[in-house]
């Protein structure tokens, strides 16, 4: 039965909402290892085998949101408050783009006073001006439509939004007052209008969230052609609203894992040639094997962090988030080899653009 969903999806023809719901809710070893395994075969005949590195770099922890789930919330006294200043983003992002990464990702907090807006600007232009062929990513929340120009016309080619989870009413328990579906939405038509390449992504195994949420999740992701999706389990984060009293267990964390793996092959079977990232929270919550499971299930992006060193420990957006302290040239040799391994290989000095919205300029 799995096996007719997947080659229907192979051969392009339409699957219902309720197939994807019982490929995501496949556990046996054997039928996940076959969705993983055709999924990622998928992968390297539509992109090839080569896995993009992006240095991310986390530049401010101020956030003007109080999302219900993240460590960084506003309302949160524990984390120290940074903002990089513009000397030490340029040192990573040269640092990451000296050793190749081809492209880098700014991220923070989401702030829309124009002291904070115009220093991105800067900061895009500067990095672009050091090298014109460096992809650049941002991530900063939801902006006016004006500011994703201002943004875009700097130089910036790509951007990450989440849309967190599809299903309003749980959008709704998992947010604070200012965040609204619609407008988030609205945010992400934005973007696409003003020429970015677009990504959003989800949360899995949020409380209250079932599989056919995340089945339209995925159908979302189809039906807004995006061209990234990073996604990643729900990890309680104790200082926060919806991590006080969450009962976890090994049981609960190994189902989010599974779950998080088969949505990364659902998605790669069906959105095919987009970049899809194997996530920091996926690391996180499987140490020893998430980064490459990810691959495996077909995933082609890791964001390693690149920025301030000293800042890391300050981006908690959830407990015992990955934290590397090692610097960018090292951390790419070490996952040239963790990946070589297992038959993958790291694609050095390209910007890594997703095929999907080359493909798509062309049609
Ligand atoms: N667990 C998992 N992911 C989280 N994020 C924020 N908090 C958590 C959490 N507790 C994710 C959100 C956000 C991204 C930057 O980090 O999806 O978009």
């Amino acid at each position: 039965m799995y096996r007719q969903i997947i080659d229907k999806i192979l051969d392009h023809k339409s699957i219902t909402a309720g197939e994807i719901t019982s490929l995501l809710a496949l556990e046996d070893a054997e039928k996940t290892e076959y969705l993983y395994s055709t999924a990622n075969a998928l992968k390297h005949q539509e992109i090839g085998n080569k896995v993009f590195l992006r240095g991310l770099i986390e530049f401010s922890n101020i956030c003007t949101r109080d999302c219900l789930y993240c460590g960084i919330r506003k309302s949160n006294p524990i984390p120290e408050r940074y903002t990089m200043n513009r000397e030490s983003i340029m040192r990573s992002a040269i640092e990451a783009i000296d050793a190749g990464y081809g492209s880098v990702v700014l991220q923070s907090g989401e702030r829309n006073d124009p002291a904070f807006t115009r220093s991105v600007t800067d900061i895009v232009r500067k990095i672009k001006k050091y090298s014109s062929e460096c992809g650049i990513t941002l991530s900063c929340g939801e902006q006016t439509p004006e500011i994703y120009s201002e943004w875009h016309d700097a130089g910036a080619e790509r951007y990450l939004l989440r849309i967190e989870t599809t299903n309003r009413e749980l959008f709704r328990k998992i947010h604070c007052r200012k965040s609204d579906f619609d407008l988030r939405l609205a945010a992400l038509e934005n973007l696409q209008k003003t020429g970015f390449i677009t990504g959003t992504g989800v949360m899995i195994g949020l409380p209250g969230q079932t599989i056919s949420d995340l089945a339209g999740d995925l159908i979302f992701f189809a039906e807004m052609d995006v061209d990234m999706i990073g996604m990643g389990p729900f990890i309680p984060s104790p200082e926060t609203p919806m991590g006080q009293n969450f009962q976890d267990s090994p049981a609960a964390i190994a189902a989010r894992v599974r779950l998080t793996l088969n949505m990364i092959a659902v998605a790669r079977l069906m959105l095919r040639d987009v970049n899809i990232a194997s996530t920091t929270a996926l690391q996180t919550i499987s140490p020893d094997k998430g980064l490459v499971s990810g691959i495996k299930a077909g995933a082609n992006v890791i964001m390693p962090n690149t920025g301030d060193i000293n800042c890391r420990k300050n981006y908690m957006l959830y407990a015992n988030k990955v934290i590397s302290n090692t610097p960018a040239k090292e951390e790419m040799a070490r996952l040239r080899e963790i990946l070589e391994k297992s038959g993958e290989t790291i694609a050095t000095g390209v910007a890594g653009h997703p095929a999907h919205y080359s493909r798509r300029n062309l049609r």
